[in-house]
């Protein structure tokens, strides 16, 4: 199936990224977010990112105008119902995420895919809610998608061959490189191995073996990491580490629990560079 129009849920951080990249590579985005001002800051982002590339010299003005040609931001989800595939980038909350997936299905024409840009959640599960679970899978970008070059492709229980091969097709244009998640488990691929790793360095925190700082310099400088892993976490959110840590607790054991410095970080509102502190404290530089 040629894909040519993208709708995308949630113009969050990862739904903005995904919009930037896809109108950069070509495609026709809309982008649907219900929050009050959402729409305004994702394209604001993106109009800001892109001037400056502009400035380095990375993309022509003319490309520029181009791509923000091909992103449109819409009121209502229905304005949605011409794409060929829609990405969903919406909080990471179970019955939320269901209800827009039957929604989806009955707006969309019915050789349209459905993807969930999740971390975690079983994509099975959301398949369930629609009458294309073969039509249904895991497109799952990592932050900042307009950077990392990795997009993990998950199969849900019932995804065709036909689907899969799409979306490692759309990858392709993106730029990026795809990798098959064969079996719908939780947290797939990246995120199973990342986040224990964001756990333990939260434990060794908490039991005085070495400050954020040093950990995070133990892992940049000790195994090459581009950043620290609580430098990470901020980036990505605390509460986010903490929800699919929760989430892992419950599919898979007591093992993965957040630990409870990780839930008073959260508590407290300290859920890194989008309130400005987190592990490190960014009010005076973001
Ligand atoms: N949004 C968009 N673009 C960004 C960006 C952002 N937040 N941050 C940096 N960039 C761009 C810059 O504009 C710059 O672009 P150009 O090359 O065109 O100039 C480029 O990235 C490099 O940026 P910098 O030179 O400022 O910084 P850097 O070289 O230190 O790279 C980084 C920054 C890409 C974030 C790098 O530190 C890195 O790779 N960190 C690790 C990120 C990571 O592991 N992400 C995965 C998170 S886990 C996840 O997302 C999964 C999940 O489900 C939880």
């Amino acid at each position: 199936m040629l894909i040519k129009k993208i709708g995308i849920i949630g113009a969050g951080t990862m739904g903005t990224g995904i919009a930037h990249v896809a109108a950069k590579n070509g495609f026709l985005v809309k982008v649907y977010d219900e929050f009050v001002g959402a729409k305004e800051k994702s394209l604001a982002t993106i109009e800001k990112l892109s001037a400056s590339s502009v400035a380095k010299g990375k993309q022509e003005p003319a490309e520029r105008e181009a791509m923000l040609r091909r992103l449109q931001y819409v009121n209502s989800l229905s304005e949605l119902a011409d794409s060929d595939l829609v990405i969903e980038a919406i909080v990471e909350v179970l019955d939320i995420k269901l209800a827009l997936f039957k929604q989806l299905d009955e707006i969309l024409a019915k050789e349209a895919i459905i993807a969930s840009n999740t971390s975690s959640m079983s994509i099975t599960t959301l398949a369930a809610a629609t009458s294309r679970p073969e039509k249904v899978a895991g497109m799952h970008f990592f932050n900042p998608a307009q950077v990392m070059k990795l997009v993990e492709v998950i199969r849900g229980f019932h995804t065709s061959d036909e689907t899969v091969q799409a979306l490692k097709d759309v990858s392709d244009k993106l730029g990026k490189t795809s990798i098959e998640v064969k079996r719908d488990t939780p947290g797939f691929v990246v995120n199973r191995l990342l986040l224990p790793q964001m756990r333990e360095a939260v434990k060794i925190l908490e039991e005085g073996v070495a400050s954020v700082e040093d950990i995070d310099t133990a892992l940049k400088l000790g195994l090459n990491h581009p950043m620290g892993i609580f430098a990470l976490q901020d980036l990505t959110g605390i509460d986010i580490c903490h929800n699919v840590l929760e989430y892992f607790k419950t599919e898979m054991g007591d093992q993965y629990a957040p630990p409870l410095l990780m839930k008073q970080m959260v508590k407290a509102g300290r859920l890194g560079r989008k309130t400005g502190y987190g592990w490190y404290n960014y009010s005076n530089n973001n």
